[in-house]
């Protein structure tokens, strides 16, 4: 590591820690946000199950929107636990509950299927869910790419382009994806740009890093905003590329090293989960935005340096990549 890399990494360090403590004490309101009315309109989430994400559903719900939250199939009773809470909570009756396991793209498109038909209008589709695995075994899913690129980015891909001409004729209508500010610590390249040789059996665990895994495919996750804004540009559907702050203690609990120093920077500049949810609202909702696409925030803000790390060769070639990927899934043939 030259010297240069880590001053850059301690000024990411502390660029992050003095922007999450400003933001937690003085950040965004509703009123700063200027936002969006979201009375009636439909909102499809991935993952409302989670900390972010169901407290982001909560608050959409709360709103006056429609919220379909998109949980994972193997987790239901976690799921209808958060849709109950949601509806406990808000009063609302429009708060639906569909399988998904991103994991499968057959589940993806079923998924995608029984949503589109049920709301022909999607107003925003939120792409939440993650896994970030503490394991150091590399792990593939079942269509045999890396278990990251597989849930963050390839099901995600697979399911907005499968949304899409739903999204199309709600204009105007956006595309969140809730990404990383790790995006940063990613070293995707052309050549293996969906980490298929990470996947392949030749190459060895050793060589495996399991938080590079996550940050590329959180990196993948800004590509994939960017080239499709690009590609959407004028047509009035709008994508944004997100990072939430940190909100989770438990990220600390299984991190390898310096964990006591880990816990004691978490505690000074950790988000609760409605915070963290309130630092995407504003790429969901604020009008302050809704004239850009494709582009990286932080803290309800764009975020320059990760935007800068974003390049649009990396993002036309991750796209053809993906594509090729999902095709099957993609056509009009039955999924399974
Ligand atoms: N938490 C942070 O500090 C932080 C920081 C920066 C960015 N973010 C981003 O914010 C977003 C939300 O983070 P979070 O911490 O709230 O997430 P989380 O608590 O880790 O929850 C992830 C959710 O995704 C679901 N999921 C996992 N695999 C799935 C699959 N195959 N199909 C469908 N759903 C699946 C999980 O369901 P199960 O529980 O049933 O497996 C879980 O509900 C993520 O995109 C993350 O990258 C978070």
């Amino acid at each position: 590591m030259t010297i240069l890399h880590t001053l850059r990494l301690v000024w990411y360090f502390l660029e992050f820690s003095f922007e999450a403590i400003w933001y937690k004490l003085w950040g965004g309101s509703s009123e700063d946000r200027d936002e969006e009315d979201v009375r009636g309109k439909v909102i499809v989430v991935t993952d409302g199950n989670s900390r972010i994400g169901k407290s982001l559903s909560m608050k959409l719900a709360d709103r006056g929107a429609t919220v379909i939250l998109g949980c994972n199939s193997r987790n239901m009773t976690k799921g209808k636990e958060a849709q109950e809470d949601i509806m406990y909570e808000t009063k609302s009756r429009k708060v639906f509950l569909v399988q998904l396991d991103l994991e499968s793209f057959s589940s993806v498109r079923q998924f995608a299927d029984q949503v589109a038909k049920q709301f022909p209008q999607i107003h925003i589709l939120i792409n939440n869910a993650e896994i970030c695995n503490q394991t150091l075994d590399l792990e593939t899913c079942q269509q045999g790419y890396e278990k990251h690129m597989c849930i963050n980015h390839l099901g995600h891909f697979l399911l907005t382009n499968l949304l899409l001409p739903n999204l199309q004729v709600a204009t105007p209508s956006r595309v969140v994806v809730t990404s990383s500010s790790t995006m940063l610590f990613s070293n995707l390249n052309a050549d293996d740009i969906i980490l298929q040789k990470y996947s392949s059996p030749l190459k060895t665990s050793t060589s495996y890093a399991t938080n590079l895994s996550y940050n590329n495919s959180k990196m993948a996750n800004c590509l994939f905003a960017n080239d499709l804004g690009r590609r959407l540009r004028g047509q009035g559907v709008t994508t944004y590329s997100v990072c939430s702050g940190i909100c989770d203690a438990q990220v600390f609990a299984t991190t390898r090293g310096a964990i006591m120093m880990a816990k004691l920077w978490w505690t000074i500049i950790g988000l609760s989960p409605a915070r963290a949810a309130d630092s995407i609202l504003y790429c969901v909702l604020s009008r302050r935005c809704e004239d850009e696409t494709g582009k990286f925030y932080r803290f309800e803000k764009l975020y320059q340096p990760g935007n800068r790390k974003i390049k649009t060769e990396a993002a036309r070639t991750l796209w053809i990549a993906s594509d090729k990927a999902v095709k099957y899934y993609m056509t009009d043939e039955p999924a399974v």
